[in-house]
């Protein structure tokens, strides 16, 4: 079925309740490739360790996180959708990339200096060596794009980094990878401070819109966005707020700035926020019932986990024997 096709790769940490930044810069764009490419989305179990979970939530949110991706219209039989802990070659491929990292390539990433500072009490070696992780995950499946938010970018260009290394040594062993990161909506910012991300980890909820919050939370939510002390619906210095919610907008609803600019002309803000806030309600509303519906039927859930697992295992054990004969390890005797 899928023979020939180029691969995208992604993945989701199942940590916190997704938000409208997972949503609109990452998970909604993933089915565009569905048809054109072999799909493989992951749901990032290992990488959310490198912070401390409890394990009961995290269980539960695995689950939920693979049922999103299918509420957000990733359909199981045209995408590879699965756990990353249960392919074991995520970790066997990982400390093989450690061992081509570098230390000081490891300390530049602005997203460890960022944990770091906010788990002061356990950086621990895993939240170190987290994009090596990353990089495994994407270079398994010889990845060639990798759609994801802003924020990953710094991640995706060490993978490449790492890939060209490898192939340096041992000739061509991985694709090397491009990120795929959408204009618009690269970076959602925060409703309470439009100069900070969108974090599912924001203490202030008002701050974030989760993918499953109601209709009348989501609307206001974004009665109370911040915005500045002008009232016209246009871009401009100083006007971080309206230009977040414009971008989202946008992004909804189809619309150009332009176009935004003038079906607001002569509006005030309080139209504007009330407008967003509907129009991202309604684009929900369909995820947040199929979520329901989907979250009630584990055993449907831990079907569409085994069977991508098994896809997903069958590609990574193609690139780990490929690896494991290029660095010198020996045939292991189930493979020989
Ligand atoms: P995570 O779980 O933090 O986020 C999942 C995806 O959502 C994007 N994103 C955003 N995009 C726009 N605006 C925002 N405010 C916003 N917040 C989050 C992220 O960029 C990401 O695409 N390390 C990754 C998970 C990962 C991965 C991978 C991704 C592990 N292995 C391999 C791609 C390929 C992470 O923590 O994403």
């Amino acid at each position: 079925m899928f023979k020939d096709k180029k691969v995208v790769f992604s993945g989701v940490q199942p940590t916190g309740m997704l938000t409208l930044g997972n949503y609109l810069g990452a998970i909604k764009n993933f089915s565009s490739f569905s048809d054109e490419y072999r799909c493989y989305y992951c749901v990032v179990d290992m990488h959310a360790i490198t912070v401390r979970q409890n394990p009961a939530e995290l269980r539960r949110r695995t689950y939920d996180t693979l049922a999103l991706y299918i509420a957000c219209g990733l359909d199981p039989e045209k995408n590879v959708l699965f756990v990353q802990s249960h392919v074991p070659a995520h970790a066997e491929l990982a400390w093989v990339l450690d061992c081509y990292t570098m230390f000081g390539e490891l300390s530049r990433m602005t997203q460890f200096k960022d944990k770091s500072a906010k788990n002061a009490d356990n950086i621990n070696a895993g939240l170190f060596t987290y994009p090596t992780l990353m990089a495994a995950d994407i270079l398994l499946y010889q990845a060639e794009l990798v759609p994801v938010g802003d924020d990953q970018k710094q991640h995706l260009e060490l993978s490449r980094d790492i890939a060209n290394r490898f192939n340096g040594v041992y000739g061509e062993t991985f694709v090397v990878p491009e990120a795929y990161i959408p204009k618009t909506t690269a970076r959602i910012y925060s409703l309470a401070d439009p100069t900070k991300k969108m974090s599912k980890s924001d203490e202030n909820e008002n701050a974030v819109i989760r993918i499953l919050d109601e209709r009348d939370v989501i609307i206001r939510k974004f009665k109370r966005a911040v915005t500045d002390s002008g009232c016209e619906v246009r871009r401009g210095e100083g006007k971080e707020g309206i230009m977040n919610l414009m971008s989202i907008y946008g992004a909804v609803t189809g619309k150009s700035p332009d176009e935004i600019e003038s079906e607001f002309s002569g509006k005030g803000y309080g139209d504007f926020k009330l407008a967003v806030g509907e129009c991202v309600a309604d684009a929900l509303c369909g995820v947040r019932e199929e979520f329901a519906r989907l979250s009630a039927d584990k055993k449907y859930l831990e079907e569409v986990m085994a069977r991508g697992a098994e896809e997903a295992s069958r590609a990574a054990c193609r690139t780990m024997s490929k690896v494991r004969r290029k660095v010198g390890f020996t045939d292991r005797a189930d493979v020989r």
